[in-house]
């Protein structure tokens, strides 16, 4: 590890304040990365380690392995300026630090309990290896109590007696394709503490976050005026149960706007104007109210999860929570419901997908939707394509036999269908008459809303999306293509028995 000083840094250190804190984060996911990289740009000396030797060694040679807007610029910058270096020794990372941020995964077990043997195993290996006084802080997703658990287990492996292993929880918030500007510009910064010491060396960490003191990537440091996060100081078990409350709540809002999509489907009222009305009820908030495919991702089905079996281990029935996630779960079998219903049979029909990712701007397809929109279509014989602009290297790992496209356009050549499974803001853009042109028939479902219904009417599509006033379709005014050769060699069934213009 080579921890140097130039420059700039030290005009940095004056210009934040009092003290630049040794960290290390354990775990670069997406939450050790980002929060490393952002803390490091904060002008801490940040050291991450994890186990996966080939993530360390691409992350040496300056290779992000997520994408994530900014992060890399940010990552390059800080190790250049060596503020950031990377290790694959945990015990280096451990010794280095004054304060360890533990953020590795916790994954869903079967029954849908959170995994927490990485942060077992963290806590055993800081416990071993610490020669001076640490502060271990929590920041993965945990259920509440984890804390708790987290002190009792560097207490009994703790090697030195000497040392002091204090514990504190600080969940974070931050949204995939928004991380670096989420950590930066926090609504609020929780901090589950025990000691005064603690909340102090927490504040010092924060300190050019909440003083608003660091070269913003997103706002090019012009950030738009704004006041400082909220700081919150609490328990360790309060602040941990403040994540899963938050997340569970975001999932039960989403799915709440889904069920109220269906009701507008049946009394031909529009979600869009429900929702924006009841957004702008203060008490309400507009955000995290978009009906359609639902939530996906490693955070919300997972954490609303481990949320529910928490609450279960505790006795508390969370009827409402499993409700939100019946509800979430049923939006494929809608969609796949509003596909037959349009295609009649989907045997030998072609469809394209418009969106791979969990959501825009990630290339994360983990619990993405689309997944297994894909697997229910290709089991009932349908021919798909597909484009994402940032998933498909992941989503082709798992299914190799679908067609991965260079542009929304080839996703659309001779399809009979074309689906939007991911609210990239491209497909907002495309060129509608040339889709419909490249199309065996302009049919879309957009399971993300993302489109206006009446302007793709207007353009001739037959159009399908969730909740909101669609014109009788049954007789689309729209021309048919004669289909062409879809795949080299790949079955072609006969045009249906309606008037064909070559
Ligand atoms: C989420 C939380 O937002 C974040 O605070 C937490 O730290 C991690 O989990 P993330 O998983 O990145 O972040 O995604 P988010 O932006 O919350 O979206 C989750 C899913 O909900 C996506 O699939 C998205 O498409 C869907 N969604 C979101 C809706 O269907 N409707 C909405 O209104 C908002």
């Amino acid at each position: 590890m080579e921890l140097g000083r130039e420059a700039d840094t030290v005009s940095l250190e004056s210009k934040i304040g009092r003290c630049k804190l040794r960290i290390s984060m354990i775990g670069c996911g997406y939450v050790g990365l980002v929060t490393g990289t952002c803390l490091a740009e904060a002008g801490h000396q940040v050291l991450c380690t994890d186990n996966d030797a080939e993530r360390i060694a691409a992350l040496k040679a300056g290779v992000v392995p997520i994408y994530e807007p900014h992060l890399d610029a940010m990552l390059a910058a800080n190790c250049r300026s060596q503020n950031l270096s990377f290790t694959r020794n945990a015990a280096e990372a451990v010794r280095a630090a004054d304060a360890i941020f533990i953020c590795v995964g916790t994954p869903p077990l079967e029954n849908g309990e959170a995994d927490l043997s990485a942060i077992d195993n963290v806590a055993r290996l800081v416990a071993s290896e610490a020669l001076t006084s640490k502060l271990v802080v929590e920041k993965s997703t945990v259920p509440a109590q984890t804390g708790q658990q987290l002190k009792r287990v560097l207490g009994l492996y703790r090697r030195h007696g000497a040392v002091q292993l204090r514990v504190a929880s600080n969940p974070e918030f931050l949204r995939e394709g928004t991380a670096v500007q989420d950590f930066l510009h926090p609504d609020r910064i929780v901090l589950g503490v025990e000691e005064e010491e603690t909340e102090k060396q927490l504040r010092e960490i924060y300190r050019p976050i909440l003083e608003r003191r660091f070269r913003c990537p997103v706002h090019l440091g012009a950030c738009p005026p704004a006041k400082s996060p909220d700081l919150l100081i609490t328990t360790m078990n309060s602040a941990e149960l403040i994540k899963h409350a938050s997340n569970s709540f975001l999932a039960m809002k989403i799915s709440y706007a889904n069920m109220i999509a269906d009701l507008c489907e049946k009394v031909g009222a529009d979600i869009k104007e429900v929702t924006r009305a009841m957004g702008l009820d203060p008490r309400i908030g507009p955000r995290f109210l978009d009906a359609g495919l639902g939530f996906g991702g490693f955070c919300l089905p997972k954490d609303i999860q481990a949320f529910i079996r928490l609450a279960e281990r505790c006795g508390v029935d969370f009827t409402m929570l499993k409700e939100a996630e019946r509800v979430n779960k049923r939006r494929v079998d809608l969609l796949l419901e509003k596909i037959r219903k349009a295609l009649w049979v989907i045997k030998g029909k072609r469809v394209g997908i418009l969106g791979l990712a969990f959501k825009a701007n990630t290339d994360d397809i983990r619990f993405a939707p689309s997944l297994e929109v894909i697997r229910a279509l290709l089991a009932e014989g349908a021919q798909v394509r597909a484009y994402d602009q940032e998933a498909m290297d992941k989503t082709s790992a798992i299914f190799p036999q679908i067609h991965y496209c260079r542009d929304p356009y080839e996703a659309a050549q001779d399809v009979d269908a074309l689906l939007i499974l991911t609210e990239w803001e491209e497909f907002r853009q495309l060129d509608w008459e040339r889709i419909s042109d490249l199309m065996l028939r302009p049919m879309i479902i957009d399971g993300r809303n993302l489109l206006d219904p009446a302007a793709m009417m207007e353009r001739g599509f037959e159009y399908h999306c969730f909740g909101r006033p669609i014109e009788n379709q049954t007789a689309p005014k729209a021309i048919i293509h004669a289909p062409e050769v879809f795949l080299a060699g790949a079955h072609v069934p006969s045009a249906p028995s309606t008037e064909i213009v070559t």
